[in-house]
């Protein structure tokens, strides 16, 4: 397959893509190695969902990440991995190297009765041995269920429990910045709250810490890596067998064990890295998110390692021990390809640039962005300052339930437009609907943002619970995938991304769901109720404002300031960290309408700091309430 060079090849792929998407899907598939050649390019049904990719189809997809590699990229880099702590040494694996440390770790897996279709959950630092275990998982045909290491025990616990997790791979710390996280004894505190799922614990020693034990349950990584052999064959998985689960929050409930499945993820994370990022050969890349995410799933794991690239892995964070951290990273291993979050470049603007001149970042051809919308001065900085002008940026806008970017520029192929993620990729079909579910043709105009047309690494079900995926995403707008996201479509046809119109928020590139947080917040004793919105952040993207009604006698006793803090605990406590609240604000009530219905579009635009133009609060029981609030939103800081 030769990948889109120019505006025409891709008018001609995107035009088959919709023609014919059986021929053009089989196309990109063919170069990879099936043990078995699909029967079905394509089934699906919209109603009940149900969608199959390459059925009848065998293959095992560490065979094209790593096996494949061996003849002519053996001694090529797979993972450069840098360390948080800059004074410690890289990590470096070939792809020979990789492939022996991920079949030992299958075989250590195997040893401890992890079989086909077992969850194994992961809750690790960014470090070589997470996208080892995660490939090991695969090689075995184990389903694995990564968790980002910034989730609380009860975070994991929920997850790990949901997943009926059998082995948890854990470290004992994790450095992040000057902190270190102690994963160990967060995973003993989540394994606590969910007894009898997990049998095995196997702990990698990232620093030499005191370790907390469970004997007969905790074994160490490396000695186990000591009993096993660098031979495992593969298993050879059905196109449609679960290749792993992604915990995300939605708009209601509990988070949701997303769930992808193997061909199909092969096929499009492949192609949608090789063709958005332009990659080529010996290009360097890298890409800054968390393998915790759907981010690190696709673009730091599978779609770099089945291309044959050079993925760099960074363990730190943005502003360690300097905010030219990620710049100097640029120049020592000349990384070509760089993608991020508009987050940390919002974060590193707010630095100043004298961070980012002492660095030459000639070897940068391509810049990336995801996760949340990026606005206008993000973006011309990014362009002006990191890509000194000559690098094209990919706005990627997908979800992890999409598996793979959706809609984005091709680099140097489709002109680019600040803020705007541009076309769609040859495959996706998206379309605007209004309310009603009727499609908005034309330019110019905005809308519900849905997918039409089924593509390889779409979502397969929600683990568990099939229902439940199919009343979020294919019920809303009848025979539609809907994304959750409003969106505009220009006068040039771009698509602009304008956020969720549900109730999940986006904080620093992190979803969140306004129920998840004010179940976390309710939980706190001496709380009635609580709504949280989303407002706009400088830095964050949006942050997290809570409105909360507490006890009359919690306000008796405990100063506001105490309350707040108290709150946020239980926040970090119940979810983690990325969830607290930035503002607090305790209300005598929350605006209701008649039918007990909470108002947000007033929270919001409060929270926004509008005090005016509310439209019609006639339906509202007191509206009195409003006032209040307006008042005590002055104070909140
Ligand atoms: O609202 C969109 C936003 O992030 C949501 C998906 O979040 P998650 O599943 O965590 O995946 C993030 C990484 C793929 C979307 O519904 N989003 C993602 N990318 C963009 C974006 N919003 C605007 N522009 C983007 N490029």
């Amino acid at each position: 397959m030769s990948r889109i060079k120019n505006l025409e090849d891709y008018a001609v792929d995107y035009r088959k893509s919709v023609t014919d998407p059986e021929g053009f899907w089989a196309a990109q598939a063919e170069r990879f190695v099936w043990r078995k050649h699909w029967d079905e390019v394509l089934e699906y049904d919209f109603e009940d969902y149900n969608v199959s990719w390459f059925k009848g189809g065998q293959l095992n997809i560490t065979e094209n990440c790593l096996d494949r590699h061996l003849l002519h990229r053996a001694e090529k880099t797979a993972i450069h991995w840098v360390a948080n702590d800059p004074r410690e040494e890289d990590r470096i694996f070939t792809y020979r190297e990789l492939h022996e440390q991920v079949c030992k770790f299958a075989n250590v897996l195997k040893s401890k009765g992890v079989r086909k279709g077992d969850r194994v959950c992961l809750y690790m630092p960014m470090i070589p041995e997470l996208a080892i275990a995660v490939l090991a998982c695969a090689r075995v045909g184990a389903i694995h269920s990564v968790i980002f290491g910034g989730f609380s025990a009860q975070a994991l616990a929920d997850r790990v429990k949901d997943a009926g997790a059998k082995v948890l791979l854990t470290a004992n710390f994790g450095p992040r910045g000057n902190k270190v996280i102690p994963l160990k004894s967060i995973a003993d505190e989540a394994l606590e709250k969910c007894p009898g799922v997990v049998e095995t614990v196997i702990v990698y020693e990232r620093t030499k810490d005191h370790t907390s034990w469970t004997a007969g349950r905790d074994v160490w990584w490396h000695e186990e890596l000591e009993q096993v052999d660098a031979n495992c064959k593969v298993e050879i998985m059905e196109s449609e067998d679960p290749l792993f689960i992604l915990y995300t929050s939605g708009s209601t409930g509990k988070p949701k064990g997303v769930l992808h499945t193997t061909g199909g993820y092969m096929v499009y994370t492949a192609y949608t890295f090789k063709n958005v990022f332009q990659y080529e050969e010996n290009d360097v890349y890298w890409c800054t998110a968390d393998i915790g995410w759907i981010t690190g799933h696709s673009y730091i794991v599978y779609g770099p390692l089945l291309e044959g690239a050079t993925s760099v892995m960074f363990e730190g964070i943005p502003t360690y021990p300097d905010a030219g951290r990620f710049w100097r990273i640029v120049d020592r291993l000349k990384v070509n390809i760089f993608y991020t979050a508009p987050t940390a470049i919002r974060a590193l603007m707010a630095q100043g640039l004298e961070y980012v001149e002492l660095y030459r970042l000639e070897s940068l051809k391509v810049l990336g962005t995801v996760g949340e919308p990026i606005n206008r001065e993000a973006w011309e900085w990014y362009h002006l300052h990191i890509g000194k002008g000559r690098c094209p940026i990919v706005d990627t806008w997908w979800q992890t339930e999409t598996g793979g970017i959706m809609i984005s520029p091709i680099a140097g192929v489709l002109p680019t437009k600040p803020t705007y993620a541009t076309l769609p990729l040859p495959g996706i079909q998206p379309v605007l609907v209004d309310q009603e579910g009727k499609e908005i043709k034309g330019k110019g105009v905005e809308g519900n943002l849905c997918i039409k047309f089924p593509w390889p690494s779409m979502i397969r079900t929600t683990w568990g619970d099939h229902e439940r995926c199919k009343n979020t995403y294919f019920s809303t707008f009848k025979g539609y995938y809907f994304t959750g996201d409003g969106c505009r479509r220009d006068e040039d046809g771009y698509y602009r991304i304008l956020g969720r119109v549900d109730d999940v928020i986006n904080v620093s590139g992190h979803r969140l769901g306004t129920a998840e947080v004010e179940n976390a917040i309710n939980m706190y004793t001496g709380v009635i109720e609580s709504a949280v919105v989303g407002y706009p952040h400088d830095i964050k993207g949006q942050g997290i404002y809570a409105y909360v009604v507490c006890d009359s006698s919690k306000l008796e006793v405990s100063t506001i300031t105490e309350l707040k803090a108290e709150i946020m605990a239980t926040v970090v406590e119940k979810i983690g960290k990325i969830a607290r609240p930035d503002k607090v604000q305790i209300v005598r009530g929350l605006p209701k309408t008649r039918s007990g219905k909470i108002m947000r579009r007033i929270l919001r635009k409060i929270a926004e700091g509008q005090v005016e133009n509310f439209g019609d609060i006639s339906t509202l029981l007191d509206p009195s309430i409003v006032e209040s609030i307006k008042e005590g939103a002055q104070k909140v800081e």
